[in-house]
């Protein structure tokens, strides 16, 4: 499968209920040659109506935290663990997740990323660990495969709760020094 055939066959999909309340389906953004890997949950409001990633508020945020830790958009690869819209942004089904995976898996062999680091808890769970705990275990590696993965905290997350500004600049900060070496 090359790139265009990725986006043909997610911006066909009828796998589950999502399709008929999408406006637009969320491939993803930046270098398909990247080294760096980034997976949030879902596309929002935004991302539904642009067709993108992470252009909303918590993107905005997500965008600072790479500016600071001087990750250029060419260093890295975002998109999601689903590619359409939950309504009013409920959390994902886990029907809606595995009906997904397999253009997440798609989309990873065409990137072949050295890090993945996934953007809060529902991605974490999905591609780290079931069990996995985000307070706990945010900015931990993991060995996966042939992959180096993090999971840090979701942007939303932090203009929630701005205390964990400081932990989220620790991780990526750490991301940014292990890119330096693969
Ligand atoms: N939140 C996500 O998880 N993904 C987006 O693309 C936007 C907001």
């Amino acid at each position: 499968m090359n790139f265009s055939e990725l986006e043909k066959s997610i911006g066909e999909c009828q796998k589950c209920s999502l399709c008929q309340t999408r406006k637009h389906t969320v491939v993803g953004k930046g270098n398909p040659a990247a080294k760096l890997m980034f997976v949030g949950e879902a596309p929002g409001e935004q991302e539904d109506l642009q067709g993108l990633p992470f252009v909303g508020a918590a993107g905005k945020l997500l965008d600072q935290y790479l500016i600071a830790c001087d990750i250029s958009m060419e260093d890295v690869y975002i998109c999601n663990i689903l590619k359409c819209r939950p309504p009013h942004n409920r959390d994902p089904l886990p029907e809606e997740e595995d009906a997904c995976m397999e253009h997440l898996r798609n989309q990873v062999r065409l990137i072949r990323p050295k890090i993945i680091v996934c953007l809060g808890r529902i991605a974490a769970k999905r591609m780290i660990d079931a069990d996995f705990r985000i307070t706990a275990n945010h900015g931990r590696w993991y060995n996966k495969g042939a992959f180096r993965m993090m999971a840090v905290y979701h942007p939303s997350a932090l203009l929630r709760d701005p205390a964990k500004r400081e932990d989220m600049l620790r991780d990526m900060m750490e991301i940014k020094r292990l890119l330096e070496t693969v």
